[in-house]
This record gives structure tokens, C-alpha cells and sequence, in this order.
């Protein structure tokens, strides 16, 4: 069986020493005692992006016209080669770090153009004491958005890596995750999406069904989204389709008669 290929993107300025990397190092060793892997990490500090400039060429043109493409279109073919990702960041002020976000900014297009359908991800947070829901919420949201399934996520605390009993417990938690991981990569199964993957995508939709000529456009129109219900042909609850279809005709008559409000 050829050896699963594994892409970890770690968005800590500690790099190497960090807890987060710490974290998914043990989680691949769990990983390569049940397959052989082959895990590439890519330190985000280490690629020296600059702050995204906010042109927006890459939505409306394409990614290619990115000022940072020869950083960016490397990583991206990675992303696409590999069997699974991870995505691991530490909590900064209840938040993810901003080299993370900068770093999520640069792939901005491909929540708009997704195309990780069936790829596995996994997320990793790491904090001295509390924000891990915030961070892996983003993480989660953001692999999904780029089409990924994310089928497991873990939190730890740095200032308890130090006692017995917690690391035991994040050994298990690693194990856990790690189990998951490769038995999804190996099922191969299209995931279906949780109701928040659908008002993403209704909310996609929306917006992209008003860049008539935009690269986004041909893009969706390719693909049969435009009038679509999902992404994917992934099975989805009736509810939760339903609700997504109700919600998304109710923004797009918002959007219409100009009834947007601001937010309070
Ligand atoms: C600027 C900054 C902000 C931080 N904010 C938080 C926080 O909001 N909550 C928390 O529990 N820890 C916070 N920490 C602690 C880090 O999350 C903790 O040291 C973590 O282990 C760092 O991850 P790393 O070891 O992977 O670099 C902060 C650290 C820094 C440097």
C-alpha cells in the first residue's frame, strides 16, 4: 500500500519549538503505527509572506495574479497532491495567531472556488489555557470551506504538558484523532455536510450568482452550482436542506429589495 501523503501547515511563530507542531508530531507518529506516511510540514513563519494586500485579484481574475503566487501556487499544488491536511495554530488573544490568518487570506479564492472535495483534514489548537473553540472553529470552517472534509480536531493546553495525567490523556486524544484520520482517507467517501457547510455554500452562491463575467462565475457555472444545492452529491439531511434552501431565498430577497440591515 503506498504511503500516505500528509501535509501539515503549522501557524506558530515558535516553529519547531512549538506545542502546536508538538502536538501534531505525536499525533503522526500514532498516525505511521498504522500506516506508512510520509508527512511534509510547511512553518508558516518560515515562508516570509508578506500581509495580503487585499487587491482581490485572485477572486476576480484568478489565483495566478496573486503578487505572492510563487508562495502560494507551490502550497497549493501540495494541498492538492495530499491525502490529508492539517491545519494546526495556537490561541493569541482568544483568537487565531495572525500568521495563520494572514496565511488563510492568501487562499481566500478557494472558498470561493473549492476544490478539496473528499480530501481529509484534521485541525490542532494549542493554548496556555482557554480559546481552543474559537481557533478550531476557524481551522474547521476554513478547511471545509475550501471543500475538505474535517473529520477530527483536538485542543491542548500548554501550561498542563507537564503533568502525567494530562499527557496521558492528550496521548489518548492523539490516538483518537489519529484512527479517524486514516480510516477516513482510507473509506474515501464523500462527507456529508453539516448544516453550516450549507449555509456556507447558499451564502456562496448568493454572491457568486452576481459576478456575471468574474472568474468565480465560469467557475460555478462549470460545475452546475449556480442552481445547485450543494457542492457535492454527499447525502444531506432533508431538514437541514430544506432550512439551507428557506434561509438562502430569504437572503436573496433581502439582497433584492435592498432590506439589508446593518449589523448591531
Ligand atoms: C500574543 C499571545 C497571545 C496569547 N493569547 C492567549 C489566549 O488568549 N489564551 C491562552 O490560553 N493562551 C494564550 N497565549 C499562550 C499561547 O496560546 C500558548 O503559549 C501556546 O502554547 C502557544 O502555542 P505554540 O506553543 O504552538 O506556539 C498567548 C500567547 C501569546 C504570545
Amino acid at each position: 500500500m503506498a504511503p500516505l501523503r500528509l501535509l501539515a501547515l503549522i501557524g506558530s511563530s515558535r516553529n519547531e519549538e512549538s506545542e502546536t507542531f508538538k502536538a501534531i508530531r505525536l499525533i503522526e507518529q500514532k498516525i505511521s503505527q498504522i500506516r506508512a506516511t510520509e508527512v511534509e510540514t510547511i512553518f508558516i513563519q518560515k515562508l516570509g509572506l508578506p500581509f495580503c494586500d487585499g487587491c482581490l485579484t485572485c477572486v476576480t481574475t484568478g489565483e495566478e495574479t496573486c503578487p505572492e503566487y510563487s508562495l502560494i501556487g507551490p502550497i497549493a499544488e501540495k494541498m492538492d497532491h495530499a491525502d490529508g491536511i492539517i491545519l494546526g495554530a495556537p490561541v493569541y488573544t482568544f483568537n487565531v495567531t495572525g500568521l495563520m490568518k494572514n496565511f488563510v487570506e492568501y487562499f481566500m479564492y478557494k472558498r470561493n472556488r473549492p476544490s478539496f472535495f473528499g480530501k481529509k483534514a484534521i485541525v490542532i489548537a494549542a493554548a496556555s489555557g482557554g480559546g481552543h473553540k474559537v481557533v478550531l472553529d476557524f481551522l474547521e470552517g476554513t478547511a471545509s470551506a475550501w471543500g475538505c472534509d474535517v473529520v477530527s480536531r483536538m485542543g491542548i493546553s500548554s501550561s498542563q504538558m507537564h503533568k502525567e495525567r494530562y499527557l496521558q490523556r492528550v496521548d489518548e486524544a492523539a490516538e483518537d484523532v489519529a484512527k479517524t484520520f486514516v480510516a477516513e482517507i482510507a473509506k474515501g467517501e464523500l462527507g456529508s455536510p453539516k448544516f453550516p457547510q450549507l449555509m456556507n455554500f447558499r451564502a456562496m452562491q448568493n454572491m457568486t450568482r452576481g459576478q456575471k463575467g468574474l472568474k468565480n462565475y465560469a467557475y460555478w457555472e462549470e460545475r452546475n452550482w449556480l442552481d445547485a444545492e450543494y457542492y457535492t452529491g454527499a447525502p444531506v439531511t432533508p431538514f437541514a436542506r430544506l432550512m439551507a434552501g428557506w434561509i438562502a431565498r430569504k437572503m436573496r430577497k433581502s439582497i433584492r429589495k435592498g432590506n439589508v440591515r446593518p449589523v448591531r
